[in-house]
């Protein structure tokens, strides 16, 4: 990496300990140590090095094309940052601990020692303001691919569990209380469907970032000749932003990841809390491979199942970056404010998270797996025959109220006499409606109660498994997902 700035004029911004400054002619002292503290970003915009390197060819590229800077420095220019580009990629070059004031200053300090003073026309017809929002949107768009596949990942590996204990019959819940008889499958299906979701906002935020910031300057646009649609066009941009104080000044595209990512992060959450319940002893239901499990420093008989909580409880600090950056927005005055600095480490980290945590959460699901027989047995404590008896009067005309009700007490008598609901003999159901015949037998068998629930979204066992196909196609990249797909990336041809 190359380093230091020019020692003159020791103290003023544009040199000295800090590399150099973009700014400093006005001023006759440089900023101080407690401004530098809270102002200094690279430690960590730094992580926008590759995408600021590649904007800066695009604009240069506009630069040389459009007349702006004579084509041989426009060249020249190009050829220092696409060696910057080919050190990035190599690791030769990083911003890790340099002494400038921000990702952009680096660049550009970089830059002009390697070519010379050419390297100090690249900001003609630029800000950082247009540039870092430029940046940070390449950004995003760069790492979301990411995101969306781990989002696929982790849909496929609930569909590999799904199909694999297709015939397993578990209680649904509601209220925390056993309900009626549902497949196990077709729960694990619920955990995995919101991602399809997930990733149809992701691509939707995607869509709508689909602008370019650059050419808008510091907020007014600029007095050059500069061809936005060419620049936006080079970068993989659909078309430039419409309005140069708004695209200095908003940053709703950034707080639109984030819902999604505060959002994503609930899912995985509640899928997280699912798994903690079902290995306790109290449920039975599952067992966590020792690959996500953990032991109790002081108690040796501890499993404890880590990575759910902590999925759980990372959810809580990416849904505190969506609230920090709503928050950072509300009342601020147009255009460009410092404040809008604070919008990267938000960001980056619900990324991080929200890709981290997809990953733990695809080992989580592939590391559960589950007692039929646990199952089963809470299923049969619970009265989950009870609505069937129900449903069967309806059938025969009652109308559900009354129905419920006769349901009802035969629940009651059931629990009196501690037998289940089939023990009880057809004089006892004659006796709570009259329309109770010997056929609600068979009716009342959990398997039947299943398979009778055979309609688009039911736990039937056919419908689930067309649902486990389409579930396994949205994880191949194929469609399912109920969000728009991402328009296809032209990419950037900063490498060119
Ligand atoms: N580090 C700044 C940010 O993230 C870059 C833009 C600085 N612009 C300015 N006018 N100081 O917002």
């Amino acid at each position: 990496m190359s380093r230091g700035g020019r020692p003159k004029g020791a103290g003023r911004p544009e040199g000295g300990p800090r590399g150099a400054a973009l700014w400093g002619g006005r001023f006759r002292g440089g900023p101080g140590p407690e401004l530098r503290e809270i102002g200094d970003s690279l430690r960590f915009d730094g992580r926008l090095l590759r995408v600021d390197v590649e904007a800066s060819a695009a604009h240069a590229r506009m630069l040389g094309r459009t007349g702006i800077l004579p084509r041989r420095e426009a060249d020249r220019i190009l050829r220092g940052l696409r060696g910057m580009l080919r050190d990035i990629d190599a690791g030769r070059l990083s911003a890790a601990g340099a002494p400038d004031e921000d990702v952009h200053s680096f660049v550009e300090r970089v830059l002009t020692e390697r070519i010379g003073p050419a390297g100090r026309r690249l900001h003609t017809a630029r800000s950082r303001n247009d540039q870092v929002a430029t940046d940070l949107r390449l950004w995003i768009r760069g790492e979301a691919e990411g995101i969306r596949g781990g989002l696929r990942a982790l849909a496929g590996a609930l569909a590999d569990l799904a199909a694999r204990h297709l015939g397993v019959l578990a209680p649904a819940y509601t209220h925390l209380q056993r309900g009626q008889p549902v497949l196990l499958s077709h729960v694990l299906l619920a955990h995995a469907e919101p991602l399809t979701r997930d990733d149809g906002r992701l691509a939707d935020a995607l869509r709508r970032m689909d602008e370019c910031p650059l050419g808008s300057g510091a907020a007014t646009g600029t007095t050059f000749p500069v061809d936005r649609a060419g620049t936006a066009r080079d970068l993989g941009f659909a078309s430039p932003c419409r309005n140069s104080v708004d695209a200095v000044s908003d940053r709703d595209f950034a707080v639109e990841v984030l819902a999604a990512a505060a959002l994503g992060m609930v899912h995985l959450s509640r899928l997280a809390e699912d798994a903690v319940l079902w290995t306790t002893a109290e449920f039975g239901f599952a067992r966590l491979d020792d690959s996500v499990s953990t032991g109790s420093s002081i108690m040796p008989q501890k499993r404890n199942p880590d990575p759910a909580e902590l999925l759980r409880g990372k959810t809580g600090r990416v849904a505190g970056h969506l609230v920090a950056l709503l928050v950072i927005l509300k009342g601020l005055p147009l255009a460009y404010n410092r404040d809008l600095q604070e919008d990267k480490e938000a960001v980056f980290d619900a990324l991080d998270t929200w890709g981290a945590s997809l990953r733990a959460a695809a080992a989580l699901v592939r590391g559960l797996s589950f007692d039929r027989g646990a199952c089963a047995r809470a299923l049969l404590a619970g009265f989950p025959e009870a609505t069937e008896a129900a449903d069967y009067l309806v059938v025969r005309g009652v109308p559900f109220r009354d129905a419920h009700e006769a349901a009802g007490r035969a629940v009651l008598l059931a629990e009196e006499r501690g037998c289940r609901l089939p023990d009880l003999a057809p004089s006892d159901w004659r006796g709570l409606h009259a329309a109770f015949g010997p056929d609600l037998l068979p009716l009342l068998e959990p398997r039947t109660a299943v398979a009778r629930r055979d309609h688009v979204g039911g736990t039937a066992p056919g419908r689930v498994r067309r649902e486990i196909a389409r579930i396994r196609r949205f994880a191949r990249g194929r469609g399912a997902g109920s969000g728009l797909s991402s328009r296809g990336r032209r990419g950037s041809s900063a490498a060119r």
